[in-house]
């Protein structure tokens, strides 16, 4: 953002709405924002640049757009403004060198629709939205916020890669909406031997990874004000679709007290007569937890008794530590109608390549109508990515190459080994031992360091550390006392980034 553009377009907003720097200042003290005189002076003659969380609180007291006020948005001395009815106007100004304003002509502007107004997906959110800021401006980051293992040195393994090529010139058309047979065959025997029931080839769907698959399944099933209970801390996308499908997310509680897994209490007192489905993540992204059979069995009582959809996220199956097994609930539920979700973004390191997949099992009669939705949803986006359907044959089959991350010695059992350890280590943090997958939410004692706001902390750490976490928010977790840290790096990474973590929690006390 540059100071010249920011402070002509504060000062063209300002006379626009008719306020002075002393409005602002009133104004950001009835909302407990901290504004001083000589920062908004500061501003206004270009010597300075605000804060992130200032900036917001200009352009909402100013009506106009955060994005525009920081300047990235085409040169000239314009204001975003919004009519009555709801339409971006963009209004073309000029300043004129007496500091007068007038307005030379509007130009229609779009927004964004309003079914994304309680959308959060904050994984890739505004600390992120910094953190691309400080590296366009030369920052080196060191991005422990996405679970995605590549680019820590996370390789494909060999096979999968000379098979995709050997397969490519076969891969150049559409292929059955619901995927390739080759595919579809080998993800069923896959969830065969993991004991899901009554599965035939027609209930395999593959996706552009996981992600789509899960918005399909709430796009087909929820209406205006539908429930459906999803875990709280998640993985954000879950709550994300159902809200975007016009449906509510009640969010039950995952119990750190008791290793993480879901309060089954908790679950029974949010049910009503709107709820239609539970959503596990199992292993669980953020907390690393693994849910053994006694929890999964009080899961599955609950959906029997008030008749719900299990949906089963299981992205993490493969990445199981401990010589723990990971056991997929669908296999303990025939009589319901169950959705099991995985994919090879996490266990074959190939999260690019946008390969997923479900698996419909149980009692399919009672979904019947439901079942003709997913389909005519995964219809009309014709198919998921054929190159990458190609090697789920091979990747499911054989050599498991992920087995030697996760065993003793291997290198994600290391790093949780170290990041859990060190995390523990620091005064005022502290964190449940990840059983799967390469994720640890630790908590903080808010008290110990003042904190009341998550994100801040997490854009304080950015600012003064470079090293980008995601607050619990992120993950609809409601206290603001947790992050997350992805524990994918290499050691001597993690190493240097935990020495940083811990003197900056040596001093920090979060400012009001
Ligand atoms: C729990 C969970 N589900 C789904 C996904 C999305 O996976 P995919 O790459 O298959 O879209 C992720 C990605 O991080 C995840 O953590």
């Amino acid at each position: 953002m540059s100071k010249e553009t920011f402070s002509l377009r504060l000062r063209a907003a300002m006379a626009r709405e008719g306020k002075k720097q002393v409005d602002l200042i009133r104004a950001a003290s009835e909302q407990g924002v901290k504004l001083g005189k000589s920062h908004i002076s500061q501003y206004v003659s270009g010597k300075t640049l605000p804060r992130p969380d200032i900036l917001h609180f200009l352009a909402d007291t100013l009506q106009v757009d955060a994005d525009w006020l920081r300047g990235n948005e085409p040169a000239g001395s314009d204001v975003r403004i919004t009519d009555n009815a709801g339409n971006s106007m963009h209004s073309i100004h000029t300043i004129h060198k007496n500091n007068t304003v007038t307005e030379d002509r509007k130009m229609r502007t779009f927004k964004k629709s309003s079914k994304l107004d309680n959308v959060l997906y904050d994984v890739r959110g505004p600390v992120v939205d910094e953190a691309a800021r400080m590296e366009e401006s030369g920052t080196q980051i060191l991005k422990l916020n996405i679970g995605n293992p590549a680019p820590f040195g996370f390789r494909t393994p060999d096979e999968v890669i000379y098979d995709m090529r050997q397969q490519l010139t076969e891969c150049e058309g559409y292929s059955h909406a619901q995927g390739l047979f080759s595919a579809r065959k080998a993800i069923m025997q896959y969830a065969q031997l993991k004991g899901i029931p009554n599965i035939a080839i027609e209930d395999i769907y593959t996706g552009n990874g996981v992600s789509e698959l899960i918005n399909i399944c709430m796009s087909a099933l929820l209406d205006d004000e539908d429930e459906i209970l999803i875990p709280s801390p998640d993985y954000p996308l879950w709550t994300a679709c159902a809200t975007l499908a016009g449906g509510k997310a009640v969010h039950y509680i995952c119990d750190e007290q008791s290793d993480w897994y879901p309060d089954i209490d908790d679950i029974r007192k949010k049910i009503t007569d709107r709820t239609k489905a539970i959503v596990i993540i199992n292993p669980n992204n953020p907390t690393g937890a693994l849910y053994p059979k006694e929890v999964l069995q009080k899961i599955v009582d609950v959906a029997r008794e008030h008749q719900l959809i299990i949906f089963s996220d299981e992205i993490y199956d493969r990445l199981v530590m401990d010589e723990e097994e990971h056991i997929s609930i669908a296999s303990l539920a025939p009589d319901l109608f169950c959705i099991t979700f995985s994919g090879l973004s996490k266990s074959h390191m190939i999260a690019g390549f946008r390969i997923g997949w479900m698996v419909l099992s149980g009692n399919k009669k009672i979904a019947k109508d439901y079942i003709e939705g997913l389909k005519m949803l995964s219809n009309m986006r014709l198919c998921s990515n054929v190159p990458a359907q190609s090697i789920v044959q091979t990747a499911l089959g054989g050599h498991q190459s992920v087995r030697g991350y996760i065993e003793p010695g291997g290198r994600v059992r290391e790093q949780r080994d170290y990041i859990y350890k060190a995390l523990t280590d620091i005064p005022g943090i502290s964190a449940v031992k990840p059983k799967a997958a390469f994720y640890i939410f630790p908590k903080i004692d808010v008290k110990k360091f003042n904190i009341t706001n998550d994100e801040q902390f997490a854009l304080d750490l950015l600012r003064e550390k470079k090293i980008l976490l995601i607050h619990g928010g992120g993950f609809n977790w409601e206290q603001p006392d947790h992050f997350r840290v992805v524990y994918l790096p290499r050691i001597e990474v993690l190493k240097e980034a935990m020495g940083k973590i811990a003197d900056f929690f040596s001093y920090y006390k979060q400012q009001l």
